[in-house]
């Protein structure tokens, strides 16, 4: 569904990402993980065509979308929920779920937010008319993702999406995230989270300073050596 091939990305004379290539399959949960600073957003900011690649082939579909611009790659099912959420606090719930769908999108002129997204978040369902600054972190967290799932992804980028949040929240999104995954999504998250991020991905890639140094199915990351050193140390372990 998604094939990276050699993706180089530079900022002036910082390598930010150095020849990396990753992939994708229907229907997988893949993550990147890495220590801040390593690549990760510069990476995903490159797939939706936020951000200028300096070499490489990003295919999606079949269809190379190298440096086309991001409201063309949106319209072709690859949606972002950027770091940070990105949400408007003076906006409410409501407001936040329907203004986040683009521009050409067939729902812009009804203004319904479907029923099912609704049952999927109950939680943004009773809160419709309460400002988006109002929300907990783990609320703020499922607007953004319900924000993405309005603009019909099939393939969804995950930019951190625990980043800063409660333990139980965080486990709560890592849930949603799954179910997403079983329900038939693809999903590419970039986590610093590693090992909850492991647990739930078919495929994950460690990035370093820019470049791949580990990659692997979740379950087997788990149990590498190296990564548990690095990453996951002796006081995260069960
Ligand atoms: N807008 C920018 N201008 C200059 N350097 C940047 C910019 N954004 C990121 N970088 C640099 O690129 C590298 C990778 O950053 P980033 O992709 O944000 O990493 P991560 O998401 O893994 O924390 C870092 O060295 C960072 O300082
Ligand atoms: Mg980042």
């Amino acid at each position: 569904m998604l094939a990276v091939s050699n993706l180089t990305i530079n900022y002036g004379e910082v390598q930010a990402v150095d020849s990396i290539s990753i992939k994708v399959k229907a229907g997988e949960l893949v993550s990147i993980t890495g220590a801040n600073g390593a690549g990760k957003s510069s990476m995903l900011n490159a797939i939706s065509g936020i951000r200028a690649v300096a070499s490489g082939k990003i295919v999606f579909a079949g269809e190379d979308i190298t440096g086309l611009p991001a409201h063309q790659i949106v319209r072709k099912g690859l949606v972002q929920v950027p770091e940070g959420r990105q949400l408007f606090a003076t906006l409410t719930v409501r407001e936040n779920l329907l203004a986040g769908r683009y521009s050409n999108s067939s729902f812009l002129l009804d203004n319904v937010i479907p029923e099912s997204l609704i049952q999927r978040f109950p939680v943004l369902g009773e809160r419709l008319n309460s400002l988006g600054s109002s929300l907990s972190g783990g609320q703020a967290q499922m607007l953004a993702l319900a924000r993405g799932l309005m603009n019909h992804p099939e393939l969804l980028l995950l930019d951190e999406p625990t980043l800063g949040l409660a333990p139980i929240a965080v486990t709560e999104v890592f849930d949603l995230i799954a179910e997403l995954r079983d329900q038939g999504l693809s999903i590419l998250v970039v986590e610093q989270n590693v090992r909850q991020a492991l647990e739930i991905s078919d495929y994950a890639y460690v990035l370093e300073s820019g470049r791949i140094v580990l990659e692997g199915k979740g379950g087997e990351l788990l149990n590498n050596s190296r990564l548990v050193e690095s990453y996951l140390g002796v006081a995260q372990s069960d």
